[in-house]
């Protein structure tokens, strides 16, 4: 776990030191849970965008994209639920004075015991090697046993107190803090308050006096612009049941527990995708649409072992089905995306709040109805860690050397080719530089000419650039290049005049889509 959190530290400092992810304000110390993307980390993240977005409205006739405003009317947000309900319970340390999620304090306990277990099993599996059998293991030794039952009893109350009839059970989750004895990590201590709600979203005012501004909210998720514009879309569009309404935008929420790097942010990036169906038909794209965005997820090529659905036990008022995608980070298994069926609630409240119809009438049928609801919602920024701590790596080299690589999937890649002159002498940066100017149309490349051809290389690796081109006095004659893999770092010559043609496929949002179909 020690060494995973190392790794986890490690990833975070390279995104700081390669231009992908800076605090925000970096030069006034940083905002808690706010960060900027920087040169590499902008190219990345439009990639993932457009690898969701493409996947989305490209390959499905029957989904089409929007961009709704941060800003929406005040009403949709009582509509939707989230002025009322949308809070985490607190607690605070009397000690330190530091402020906490009370629900989190006690999946961190139920993590320690999970943890406990596997150190058991990986103990085991050492000693017994290929005799080595789990699941009698797990049934019969007794520290897995006592920490299995301690696990079971606290996820029971826990799922008890969180499911409680009239909402969360603010004083049951401080008597679990308390029986468990979970002590504040700053103090050490177990002087605890009470447990309160805290609503997440973030307000401001509208308008240019105090009397007639109007308090309005950052968007705490992007679905809602959606909602909202169902009937717009319906409508202007034509569109028939059932069908899709995609968009990618920033989301806000003030985040109490904001702790892992952009896992958990104040501000951050959502693709959501609302899909309209017939009611009764749900639990079966429910299945569809899980299945589409596992593949997604694994047609990155990081290896199906590392995702997971987490089916919720827990389902909100107005969903029939939820599950999660998690990923495995260095820090466990952890959501990527909610994939949640959220029957007619949203467009019924909608309905309730603005006294509009918003109804399909189904020529088939001859009848009208409140669409059902599918979502699909991705955190671009919590994709973009994953991806970055699947593709980090610290390689020892034959030659007893080590080099920082990102094995980014090319597509994804921010830079796609590297083109570097031997020397700075002899027509060689002319030369790499007309190289340059005929592929830039085709896939984004950079120029670098300083340094030994070694320390270009190992500076390309640590931004997962695929493919590196050097120009060198053969190619003043014959008009061929050394063409270097990021991964296998083989070389091998190439002709100029061939490079697009063997570049340009494998690095293209386009070699991915193909893969899904
Ligand atoms: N419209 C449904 C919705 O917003 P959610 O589970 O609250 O559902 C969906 O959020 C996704 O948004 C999550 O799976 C996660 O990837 C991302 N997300 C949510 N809160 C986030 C935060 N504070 N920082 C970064 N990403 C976040």
């Amino acid at each position: 776990m020690a060494q995973q959190e190392d790794v986890f530290k490690k990833i975070v400092s390279h995104c700081k030191e390669y231009g992908f992810v800076f605090p925000s304000s970096d030069i006034y110390d940083g905002l808690g849970a706010v960060y900027d993307y920087g040169q590499n980390g902008v190219e990345l993240k439009n990639n993932i965008k457009q690898y969701w977005w493409q996947s989305m409205v490209l390959l499905h006739e029957n989904i089409v994209g929007i961009d709704a405003a941060i800003f929406m009317h005040p009403t949709t947000w009582k509509a939707s639920g989230h002025v009322d309900a949308f809070n985490d319970p607190l607690i605070d340390n009397r000690d330190s004075k530091k402020r906490y999620r009370a629900d989190v304090l006690i999946e961190e306990q139920m993590a320690k015991y999970e943890d406990k277990i596997q150190k058991e099993i990986e103990k085991a599996q050492k000693k017994y090697g290929d005799n080595f059998d789990e699941p009698q293991f797990r049934s019969t030794n007794p520290r897995v046993l006592e920490n299995q039952r301690k696990y079971d009893d606290l996820h029971r109350r826990f799922q008890e107190v969180m499911n409680a009839e009239g909402g969360i059970d603010l004083e049951g989750l401080k008597q679990i803090i308390l029986d468990e004895e979970i002590v504040c990590p700053i103090s050490g201590t177990r002087n605890w308050t009470d447990v309160r709600q805290f609503n997440l979203m973030f307000k401001t005012e509208m308008g240019s006096t105090a009397d007639g501004a109007s308090t309005i909210y950052l968007r705490p998720e992007t679905a809602q612009g959606i909602f909202v514009n169902y009937l717009n879309v319906q409508k202007t569009g034509r569109m028939k049941l059932p069908f899709g309404i995609a968009q990618i935008g920033k989301a806000f929420r003030n985040e109490i527990v904001a702790r892992q790097f952009i896992f958990r942010m104040r501000e951050f990036e959502q693709m959501e995708m609302q899909f309209f169906i017939q009611p009764g038909t749900e639990l079966d794209w429910f299945a569809k649409w899980k299945e589409t965005r596992m593949k997604w997820h694994q047609n990155l090529g990081f290896g199906a072992e590392n995702y997971r659905f987490h089916d919720h036990d827990k389902l909100a008022h107005y969903a029939n089905a939820a599950t999660d995608i998690e990923f495995h980070m260095p820090f466990g298994f952890k959501e990527v995306e909610g994939i949640h069926s959220r029957t007619n609630f949203d467009l019924s409240q909608h309905a309730k709040y603005s006294g509009k119809k918003i109804e399909y009438f189904d020529p088939e049928t001859n009848e009208s109805y409140t669409p059902y609801v599918i979502e699909t919602s991705i955190g671009v920024d919590r994709m973009f860690l994953s991806i970055m701590c699947h593709s980090y790596e610290e390689q020892l080299l034959p030659d007893g050397q080590t080099r920082t690589v990102l094995h980014l999937p090319a597509a994804l890649a921010p830079v796609k080719l590297a083109v570097f002159p031997l020397t700075k002498k002899d027509g060689m940066p002319e030369k790499a530089q007309e190289i340059i100017n005929d592929l830039r149309f085709h896939f984004n490349c950079k120029y670098e000419e300083k340094d030994q051809i070694g320390k270009r290389y190992r500076r390309m690796d640590a931004i997962g650039c695929p493919y590196c081109v050097t120009v060198d006095q053969q190619t003043l004659e014959d008009n061929t290049v050394t063409l270097r893999d990021r991964d296998t770092m083989e070389q091998h010559r190439v002709a100029i005049s061939d490079l697009r043609s063997i570049i340009e496929d494998k690095v293209s949002i386009t070699s991915l889509l193909k893969k899904l179909l």
